[in-house]
């Protein structure tokens, strides 16, 4: 394959939203964990917004039970509309309408199980098609002046092929990622010759992990639909990126942010914290309180 085919426009990304969010009970009982609230829009906003401001046209969710929010959420809503009008609370319209979907740009499709990301990716196969597309993953969060998808389709521009998001972590915390076994260092480029999914701290090849943001190549959903397990007794999307190594350009990216795991509980504050303390309206505010806070210590 050559190089050029592997950097054709990125157009779609895929939001796998059918994870059961256990880290967060009890508040995931019933409500979707993309549904949390960070300052004023929940977490799956957040990241259709990164995805739209990348130049994303269309917005696949792989949905899952008990999650049927996530798409209502992006729902024209007329009966809200005329009230916050007849109020004249015209620039609450104006965010309620910057959360609509543009028309005929969302695609639903269901993963019956939980068998795993890998597994959820593959749910939309169907929907991606023969072409390059992005993966969100709602609970990851990244604070940036360039929004981190739109970072990665600008470099993915020159070097095309597979990509995924990366910093450095941790040691003691490598069993929660897929980490990079490093061939290169070329800037922001990290050459891939090696993926491990939640390596124990000794066993892991590099600190260098994968979040939650990736351009991948159709070809990747060959391996998925062979649905092996790997770790975790999960299908894994880390084991599918591995096995494009040598077949076609598999590169991290060191994303310019800060990342947050919206996913835990701290993550998930400190989050709300560092949002909270750049809202135009409430920020002021919110850095008292934080100094307030940490003077009590
Ligand atoms: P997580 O590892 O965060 O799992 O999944 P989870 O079930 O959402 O949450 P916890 O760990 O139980 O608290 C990473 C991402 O992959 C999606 C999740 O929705 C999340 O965005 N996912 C995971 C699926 O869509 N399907 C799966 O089978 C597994």
């Amino acid at each position: 394959m050559s190089n050029k085919d592997v950097n054709r426009p990125v157009r779609k990304a895929v939001f796998p939203v059918a994870g059961l969010g256990t880290r967060f009970l009890p508040a995931t009982k019933v409500m979707p964990k993309e549904m949390l609230p960070l300052v004023d829009r929940p977490l799956i906003q957040h990241a259709f917004e990164e995805a739209r401001e990348a130049g994303i046209e269309e917005f696949i969710f792989v949905s899952g039970r008990h999650k049927e929010m996530l798409e209502e959420h992006f729902d024209y809503q007329p009966e809200l509309m005329e009230t916050l009008e007849s109020r004249g609370k015209l620039d609450m319209v104006e965010r309620v309408r910057d959360s609509e979907m543009p028309e005929g740009k969302l695609f639903l499709t269901r993963q019956a199980r939980p068998l795993g990301l890998g597994h959820a990716i593959w749910c939309a196969h169907k929907l991606v098609g023969n072409e390059p597309f992005a993966v969100m993953l709602v609970d990851d969060v990244v604070l940036a002046d360039t929004p981190c998808l739109k970072q990665m389709i600008d470099c993915y521009a020159d070097v095309g092929g597979n990509m995924a998001a990366v910093m450095d972590v941790p040691r003691a915390d490598t069993a929660k990622y897929g980490v990079l076994d490093v061939e290169s260092e070329n800037g922001q480029v990290v050459g891939i010759k090696g993926l491990v999914e939640k390596p124990k701290p000794e066993d892991a090849p590099s600190t260098l992990s994968i979040i939650g943001r990736y351009i991948l190549q159709p070809e990747i959903f060959e391996y998925l639909g062979q649905f092996n397990k790997g770790a975790g007794n999960e299908i894994q999307l880390t084991d599918a990126i591995a096995h494009q190594i040598g077949k076609q350009p598999v590169n991290g990216y060191r994303f310019d942010g800060t990342r947050y795991d919206c996913g835990s509980r701290l993550g998930f504050i400190q989050a709300n914290i560092a949002f909270g303390m750049r809202d135009p309206e409430i920020g002021t505010s919110v850095c008292d309180f934080v100094k307030k806070q940490a003077g009590t210590l």
